[in-house]
């Protein structure tokens, strides 16, 4: 299991630079390795700044980049509760235009969504070893990690690469599209972003499940071949 970090900083705006910075770095290892950097990104509100920061870096040949959803809200692709649509303000504006790998909403439902997104990443990654450069990561106030719940089918999953989530028991209360840990586990780097008081009480359980090496929470089971690293802001960190 990879050593988890934390980075704390004192607000929210500095967290989600230097989780910007720390993500640059990322992708610009993986540009000046191989030529091509591929990247997950989550939904919600904590990211937005930090993807938005995330596309202006300096120094990224964003035509080389491929962005592919840690998880989607199966909704229209415009709504306001897309992680597409979030993507599109941000990181998918980056100069020179990343290329997109959006979950397929408009398929009948999620199991077919998650079915069709499979065999998208089957296409595109090798069966074993690394495959995504940085997998961005939010934490919920149940420890959800992309949209794997605790205690759900697709946060146990050992198999697939992608799960459909039936219902979420967590808002917005629609069903979701979510790597699961088999795929997520081969990221490179993963790097979790946690602000406001909100987030301060599992903040603290799951780092505690995850420095004691017994991890439950799915926030607390993220594993990457490099490197994890939470980036804080002092409210969530603050003690629970
Ligand atoms: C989603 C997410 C989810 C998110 C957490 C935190 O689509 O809902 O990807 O895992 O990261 O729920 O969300 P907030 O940042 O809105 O608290």
């Amino acid at each position: 299991m990879t050593r988890v970090e934390t980075e704390v900083r004192p607000d929210p705006e500095t967290a989600s630079a230097d989780a910007a910075e720390a993500a640059a770095g990322a992708l610009r290892s993986a540009l000046a390795a191989v030529g091509r950097a591929r990247l997950a990104v989550s939904g919600g509100e904590t990211p937005r700044r930090m993807l938005a920061l995330l596309a202006a870096a300096p120094g990224i040949a964003w035509r080389d980049v491929e962005v592919y959803f840690a998880d989607e809200r199966f909704v229209p692709r415009d709504s306001p509760l897309s992680n597409q649509e979030l993507a599109a303000a941000t990181i998918l504006a980056a100069p020179g235009g990343p290329s997109a790998y959006p979950v397929p909403v408009d398929a009948p439902d999620a199991a077919t969504a998650a079915a069709r997104y499979e065999a998208l990443l089957r296409e595109r990654f090798a069966p074993d070893g690394p495959a995504l450069d940085l997998a961005l990561l939010g934490v919920g106030p149940d420890g959800h990690t992309a949209s794997l719940f605790p205690g759900s089918a697709a946060a146990a999953e050992r198999e697939r690469w992608v799960a459909a989530v039936p219902r979420a028991p967590q808002p917005p209360p629609v069903p979701r599209v979510s790597l699961t840990f088999p795929f997520l586990d081969r990221s490179r780097h993963a790097i979790l972003l946690a602000t406001g008081p909100g987030k301060r009480g599992i903040v603290a359980r799951v780092l505690a499940e995850a420095r004691a090496g017994r991890p439950k929470l799915p926030a607390a089971r993220v594993s990457a071949i490099d490197s994890v690293t939470w980036f804080l802001d002092a409210d969530a960190a603050g003690p629970p």
